[in-house]
């Protein structure tokens, strides 16, 4: 997609943007909140953002929804967590279907109850032939199960040793297909990767906010981009003017 952002600071759009939405507990809990209104309070600010990564002209946005690790949470949490996903398909899926987006689901769905695992398959179904903005919705997602999964499916398929290159695994993770994420940002101050596309995020770049999810709006957005823009992608080598240029 060609950049639509007529300002200079924004020049170097990146194509694949992945977010960790974190804070939504602390967030609420300076309000004096449970928990799961801060997560509510983050899906409206995901509304926000989707729409600005349209307008931005990012191609590709992955979001950290649900981790394999967060069946530990309390079960009233996870439970609202849930119902969280059931509520954005139903509600929204006619509004983002309209607006141009795909969304794909990355994770394991078999955890999930066999109605919301319906729901999930019939949006990625209605949506499929989208291409404004691909939206991938990590739930029940870990990246070292993803990799783990891909090795058993390369040893089921009998693929020999030698045959196994990085392009390869790449086609046997969930987001086959899929340019890695030029940039993923994490909001709320921790300094982890906390298992979220750890063979994908190899080399994309990071901008970590102390803003909590709910809070990062589009003029943060902005400056994350801008960040972005400015930074000398390597990937291990030396800088390349020309890599560089047509990055993004
Ligand atoms: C991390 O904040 C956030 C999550 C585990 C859930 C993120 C989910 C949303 C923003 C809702 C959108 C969901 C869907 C399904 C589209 P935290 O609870 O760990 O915050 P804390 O570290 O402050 O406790």
């Amino acid at each position: 997609m060609s950049n639509p952002s007529p300002d200079a600071s924004l020049e170097k759009i990146p194509r694949h943007v992945a977010l960790i939405m974190d804070g939504n507990g602390r967030w609420a809990l300076s309000r004096g909140l449970p928990r799961l209104a801060g997560h509510k309070a983050g899906t409206e600010n995901l509304r926000r953002i989707i729409r600005a990564s349209v307008e931005f002209g990012v191609k590709y946005l992955t979001i950290y929804a649900f981790s394999t690790e967060n069946w530990g949470r309390p079960p009233e949490e996870v439970r609202g967590l849930m119902n969280i996903l059931e509520d954005v398909i139903d509600r929204e899926l006619a509004e983002l279907h309209k607006e141009g987006v795909q969304l794909r689901h990355i994770g394991r769905l078999e955890r999930l109850a066999p109605t919301l695992q319906e729901k999930v398959l019939d949006a990625v179904d209605v949506t499929r032939n989208n291409d404004r903005l691909i939206l991938n919705i990590a739930f029940n997602y870990g990246g070292r199960d993803e990799i783990v999964q891909a090795i058993q499916r390369m040893m089921k398929d009998g693929v020999p040793p030698e045959k196994v290159t990085d392009e390869m695994v790449s086609q046997y993770l969930y987001t086959a297909g899929v340019p890695d994420p030029d940039l993923v940002i994490r909001t709320s101050g921790e300094l982890r990767v906390s298992n979220f596309l750890i063979w994908q995020a190899a080399y994309s770049e990071w901008y970590i906010t102390p803003t909590y999810w709910p809070d990062f709006d589009k003029k943060e957005y902005r400056r994350a981009l801008e960040a972005y823009a400015q930074r000398d992608r390597r990937y291990g080598g030396v800088y390349d003017e020309v890599a560089n240029k047509n990055n993004g």
